[in-house]
């Protein structure tokens, strides 16, 4: 019923899709009446000249009377802020269905899909997600205890990930005692292995817990470390990721693909990640190939790292480090200078190390307390977010008492996110 954005699949969708894109804009400057936003303040470690267009709260949304208009007006808004906050809300598991759909109407199943057996139950997802049976494409995640029937769930327990049972370090005894935390993983809600990475994610808390915040340590060395809601979910842009490189790494990033492993969470099971949570460590842990749940070549993803913004253009650094395998860079275009420039004649990268550290070097900046935004949740927040525009992590320690429950819905993408255009390589690469 609700109004998307056309597949880009050929050059006659393609043409309708500007048509379309150009009357939504038409659209959306006469309607952005339909809605009150203003935005979201960041935190004080924040630094605000970044977050002036990242974030909106909408008031006088309803999801039980929402209109095709209205629907597209949010969407409009999501890709031009990044993240869109609802307070107060009612929404039931298929409202929350029927809102993320609205996204991409060609969407029908659950980002991960929902039909893990066998070998994929060694997913490091698998235990983090119940399936809400009357509506498969939304989940139960949390944490605790939950008594009785909840959504055709008999009592389901949740567990709340910690970066303890990914990370590789621990903390110090000092900072444990201290009760600080991490960033559990910054990622992207997406599969990366057959199905494609959804448009964008809701996330809706029903039930918080109140508690004091934790320091967030990033723990490599820099020092680096911000105060989190308790339970926060993180937040940083992929557009302020690229904006923020300098210029040899700008023509570097819109040049490069990231080719990630076959089944890629069952693939870094075994394998531990950084303390900053941005990719895993080098240790040769990963499953070898042969031993994954079977898979076919056809299927592995092979992205652009920069994403291109379906309304406004920009580009958006979108790359899960933990998943990535191989990188491919494009040599420089004709005529354009090499001088300062790096993989001036492209690449095929194979080296996990290598991989690793140089998709650090790319968004490691882009994580800086001073760019994080953490969602300070409260019962009835919906959050929106362009999960092809952000990178998000789970943050905080949450004791057994502690119960969360939160809804949280994406659909594996009816099309594949698009890279730079020839003319947006050719702004970046020095001439
Ligand atoms: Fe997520």
């Amino acid at each position: 019923m609700l109004f998307s954005l056309p597949s880009l699949r050929t050059p006659l969708i393609l043409a309708l899709h500007r048509i379309s894109q150009s009357s939504i804009h038409t659209n959306i400057m006469a309607a952005t009446t339909h809605f009150k936003y203003s935005p979201i303040p960041p935190p004080p470690t924040a630094n605000p000249t970044y977050f002036a267009e990242f974030g909106r709260q909408v008031q006088g949304f309803d999801p039980s009377t929402v209109s095709e208009e209205q629907m597209n007006e949010i969407i409009d808004m999501l890709y031009k802020h990044s993240v869109l906050l609802f307070k107060n809300t009612k929404l039931t598991p298929k409202q929350q269905f029927d809102m993320t759909h609205a996204f991409d109407p060609k969407a029908e199943s659950y980002g991960h899909g929902n039909n893990k057996t066998g070998k994929e139950k060694a997913s490091i997802l698998h235990p983090d997600l119940k399936t809400i049976p009357h509506q498969p494409q939304v989940q139960l995640i949390g944490n605790g205890q939950v008594q009785g029937n909840y959504e055709g769930l008999e009592s389901p327990k949740l567990k709340h990930p910690h970066f303890s049972t990914f990370h590789g370090k621990p903390l110090s005894p000092e900072d444990e005692a201290a009760n600080a935390t991490r960033f559990y993983r910054w990622h992207i809600d997406a599969a990366l292995y057959a199905l494609s990475p959804p448009k964008v994610t809701t996330l809706y808390a029903v039930k918080v817990p109140q508690g004091q915040p934790q320091r967030c340590l990033y723990d490599d060395g820099t020092g680096d470390e911000i105060e989190v809601p308790l339970g926060g979910t993180a937040f940083v842009s992929g557009k302020t990721m690229f904006d923020i490189l300098s210029p040899e790494m700008k023509s570097l990033a819109v040049r490069t693909k990231i080719q990630y492993a076959p089944h890629p969470y069952v693939w870094m099971s075994p394998a531990h990640a950084m303390p900053t949570g941005l990719g895993i460590e080098s240790e040769g842990k990963e499953l070898p190939l042969e031993e994954l749940p079977e898979w076919e070549e056809s299927k592995v993803k092979v992205y652009p790292m920069c994403w291109k913004n379906p309304v406004t253009g920009a580009l958006h650094i979108q790359v899960h480090p933990c998943g990535a395998h191989q990188l491919h860079i494009d040599p420089l275009p004709e005529g354009a200078s090499k001088e300062g420039a790096l993989y001036p004649d492209g690449a095929h990268i194979t080296d996990l190390a290598e991989v690793r550290k140089l998709l650090y070097s790319i968004q490691r900046p882009g994580i800086a307390p001073e760019l994080v935004y953490a969602q300070d949740w409260e019962d009835g927040d919906l959050v929106v977010f362009h999960n092809r525009g952000v990178l998000h992590s789970v943050t905080g320690t949450l004791k057994d008492s502690e119960i969360r429950q939160f809804h949280q819905c994406n659909l594996a993408a009816s099309d594949d996110p698009t890279g730079p255009t020839e003319e947006d390589v050719k702004v970046y690469v020095q001439a």
